[in-house]
């Protein structure tokens, strides 16, 4: 017997791999599946996007890319950056910086780094998004986990500073949220920030659902800090996730370290797709959003009077309370008896007591699933 098990690293142990991909397997072997398990855009790149990546392929545009990414990307993104975050990220003298990373996962990985040291504390908000704890633990970190649950998926304030002690060095927030859909309130969007410079810890802003806010206007939390790292990308707005193109802006110190060790592990974000992301900057993702809002609605008013249910105001997720047994239950239930294929709360969360929809789907996939939902709520 080969002893190659037993040269694993004992890092390859902390986690397992990730339960949305096991349905994601389940979900190919299903012959007619209802599929809300897999957070991924139903649209595709806009055609001004696939347009340029074709032009850029063809016109020989495949070798490495600059490792902080090519001008045409980071130009467009440093104007976006100035304008709404009121940030020069382009000039050699400014305080802040823009790196184009290898998708938001890339910019994640890059910025625990570069931030965390073996021991140090990272603070995640409950329920989170599956890699920050896996990644967390990956390079020697530790999560603590901050309890939104009991308030409506909102942070609550007086949690979150009794969490951080002398060991955290950065905490991590997704708003507009995955798993709930949840948008963190200005308020509280300014006070974690203004609580993060007073505490010295980094915030690192994970912005990647940002275009998807459906009834109000989104507000990054580096408004009131401009120490807030951000993290961002075009998989989900530009309907790219396997073309893997983000970008991270912050601090000039943070983002440099990240472009040295971006040199040394992805080297670059992939070089036509990154022309093609700067394309697609251009194309008008209105009605994307307006049709999304439209999902939320299915979703909201289909289930609402059966399920116990925070309205989502963005991202494309819903994250309703399991009527009866727990969230690995119900979710079993429904893929043995309705093809239904969505993730239990507990890939997310400490609690088993809700499960993730993603209605990153067809309008009908979605009454479909709304149909078997309410079904099983009344089982
Ligand atoms: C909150 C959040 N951050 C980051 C990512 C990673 O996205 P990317 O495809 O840009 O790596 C995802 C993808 O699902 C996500 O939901």
């Amino acid at each position: 017997m080969s002893s190659a098990a037993a040269w694993l690293a004992d890092r390859t142990h902390l986690f397992e791999s990730s339960g949305i991909r096991k349905v994601f397997d389940l979900g190919a072997t299903l012959p007619n599946p209802i599929n809300l398990s897999i957070g991924q855009p139903d649209f595709d790149v806009p055609q001004i996007g696939r347009e340029a990546a074709c032009e850029a392929i063809e016109s020989r545009k495949n070798g490495y890319a600059l490792t902080q990414g090519m001008p045409v990307l980071r130009n467009k993104l440093g104007k976006m950056i100035e304008q709404n975050y009121a940030r020069d990220v382009l000039s050699n003298d400014s305080r802040h910086s823009l790196l184009i990373t290898s998708g938001t996962s890339g910019g994640l990985l890059l910025a625990l780094q570069c931030l965390v040291n073996p021991g140090d504390e990272v603070i995640l908000f409950d329920p989170f998004f599956v890699m920050y704890d896996s990644l967390v633990k990956m390079i020697g970190g530790t999560s603590v986990v901050v309890d939104t649950q009991d308030s409506q998926f909102q942070v609550d304030l007086n949690k979150l500073e009794a969490a951080i002690t002398s060991k955290t060095k950065a905490i991590i927030l997704n708003s507009p949220a995955n798993p709930t859909g949840v948008i963190c309130d200005e308020e509280t969007v300014k006070a974690i920030a203004e609580l993060a410079a007073r505490k010295n810890v980094c915030l690192i802003s994970d912005e990647i659902y940002k275009v998807f806010c459906f009834d109000a206007p989104f507000v990054s939390a580096a408004k009131y800090n401009p120490d807030v790292l951000v993290l961002d990308g075009f998989s989900k707005s530009h309907g790219m996730p396997g073309w893997r193109v983000g970008y991270a802006h912050g601090p000039k110190a943070i983002i440099e370290q990240m472009t040295k060790f971006q040199q040394y592990t992805f080297v670059c974000a992939p070089h036509p797709f990154q022309l093609a992301a700067a394309a697609a900057l251009d194309a008008d993702i209105k009605p994307v959003i307006d049709a999304y809002r439209h999902k939320r609605d299915l979703i909201y008013d289909g289930l609402s009077d059966l399920y116990e249910l925070v309205k989502p105001s963005g991202a494309f997720y819903a994250f309703p309370k399991v009527p009866w047994g727990t969230a690995d239950e119900f979710v079993e239930y429904g893929i043995k008896n309705y093809e239904l294929l969505v993730i239990p709360g507990n890939i997310f969360s400490r609690h088993n007591t809700n499960f993730r929809i993603s209605y990153a789907a067809s309008d009908t996939m979605i009454e479909r699933g709304v149909e078997v939902m309410r079904k099983m709520a009344k089982r």
